[in-house]
């Protein structure tokens, strides 16, 4: 017995045996193609967001799919107490693609700017020297654990949980005067992110960035950037930093590195790696066989597929027919971020998180943020027709919403051939309180 396809019953489990910290809308995926979604009812859904940019090479990709199905036959999980292969390999190339000479894997964004902040501590600490303040800042987003729900430069997610932990200063973003007045003797790194994701896709100047790169080879700070989000291809360069011309000391990456596989990992140059001594660090699970699997396909797609091209074509269409909608709708007040991580900014008269249900609806999956943005960071595969045709949703959607008479035939894509689903439409009424649901107990042959 699966709950697999009921909608109702997956909510009514969800609601009753799940911690309540998401807010899902009311849909459940039970397949991925490339770069679409299938419901529980069959519907089709072009996914802009690929699991918050994690998808990178699509749903289902099957080089991927074939690595992690033989890595899963031959060996899932065996310990760091062992040489892994697999982890070797990944972090060979990923320290051939940057400028980094160490890696260490974890399992999560959050995990691997753990390591980062940790490393950079210790870094002084082992050679006896008192620094240990991290500079982030303001409208950051780091991660969740305690250390990196510090570092994140916004009160709303660390306030009910503090006291936080010691040693961090926020500064504005993109502001070189306030980094050099919150630098202080103890100051042991600046942790920066180079596209603020999970803000509103905010980027760094690159003026800002090249000159806080200098400030911390003057003062002997180390430079950390945060590519949880921006790494792995999604700005159009394997690492964002590589937009920039500078080079960090250390690096984090997580969500597209796997492509769907949990996987975090820190790199950092070999001065850099003097902080961590053995024992210092670990983790159970990072670096396994399977995730490490997942990782080197990844990597190895990217030259096979030329999935950068890829991610420069489809940008370049988006970024030209969004400025098109800009000029189109004074609703839309702004279009930025890099490659395939792209902020819509949408003045008051539109709240974004209804026009993420309304796209929703038309078969389209983004994410909203704050009142007024729509983030997309669909997977690396999309081709230009599919981008193409998220723009044209969007335009319809606009034009109803802006009262101007709809293109026909936009409109008609709208729901074509959607099935109604009774579920989701309960779902999104209020409903009373049930009693907890139960699986009926097993058939007899179920339980061999
Ligand atoms: C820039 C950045 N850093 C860290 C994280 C945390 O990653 P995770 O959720 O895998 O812990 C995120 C997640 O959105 C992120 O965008």
């Amino acid at each position: 017995m699966s709950i697999e396809n009921d909608l109702h019953l997956i909510s009514d489990f969800d609601k009753n045996y799940c911690l309540q910290v998401f807010a899902p809308l009311p849909v459940a995926f039970t397949k991925g193609k490339g770069s679409y979604l299938y419901d529980t009812d069959g519907n089709k859904y072009l996914d802009m967001i690929g699991g918050i940019a994690v998808n990178s090479l699509g749903h289902a990709n099957p080089k991927l799919v074939s690595a992690i199905s033989k890595q899963a036959r031959d060996l899932i999980h065996c310990s760091n107490y062992y040489y892994i292969p697999q982890r070797s390999e990944l972090a060979y190339r990923l320290c051939r693609a940057s400028f980094a000479d160490k890696a260490f894997f974890c399992n999560s964004g959050a995990e691997a700017n753990e390591a980062a902040i940790k490393i950079a501590r210790g870094y002084f600490s082992h050679q006896d020297i008192d620094r240990y303040e991290i500079i982030t800042a303001e409208m950051s987003f780091h991660g969740r654990t305690y250390g990196t729900m510090t570092a994140t430069g916004q009160e709303k997610f660390s306030k009910p949980f503090a006291p936080v932990v010691p040693g961090f200063k926020y500064v504005p973003y993109n502001n070189i005067d306030a980094i050099k007045t919150a630098i202080t003797p103890k100051t042991a790194a600046i942790m920066l992110e180079l596209i603020q994701g999970e803000s509103g896709v905010h980027p760094a100047d690159v003026e800002y960035i090249k000159a806080v790169r200098n400030l911390c080879t003057e003062k002997g700070i180390l430079l950390i950037f945060d590519e949880v989000q921006t790494g792995i291809g999604r700005t159009g360069k394997m690492f964002c930093y590589q937009n920039y011309g500078v080079t960090p000391d250390i690096m984090t990456l997580a969500k597209g590195l796997g492509g769907g596989v949990p996987i975090g990992a820190m790199l950092c140059t070999d001065e850099v790696a003097k902080g961590f001594k053995p024992g210092d660090h670990g983790s159970t699970f990072g670096g396994n066989p399977l995730a490490c699997a997942a990782g080197i396909a990844v990597m190895e797609y990217f030259g096979e597929a030329n999935l950068l091209d890829n991610v420069n074509l489809v940008s370049a269409v988006l970024f030209e027919k969004l400025n098109k909608l800009k000029a189109k709708y004074s609703c839309v007040t702004n279009v930025r971020g890099q490659g395939l991580l792209i902020g819509i900014e949408f003045d008051e008269s539109i709240i974004a998180s209804g026009l993420r249900e309304e796209l929703f609806r038309a078969g389209f999956l983004v994410s909203a943020i704050g009142r007024s943005v729509i983030r997309i960071a669909p997977p690396l595969i999309i081709t230009k027709s599919q981008a193409t045709s998220f723009v044209k949703a969007l335009d319809s959607l606009l034009a109803t919403r802006m009262g101007i008479k709809p293109n026909p035939i936009i409109s008609a894509f709208k729901n074509i051939g959607r099935k109604e689903n009774p579920a989701a439409k309960a779902l999104s009424e209020a409903k009373p309180e049930e009693p907890k649901p139960t699986l009926p107990a097993p058939e007899e042959d179920e339980l061999s």
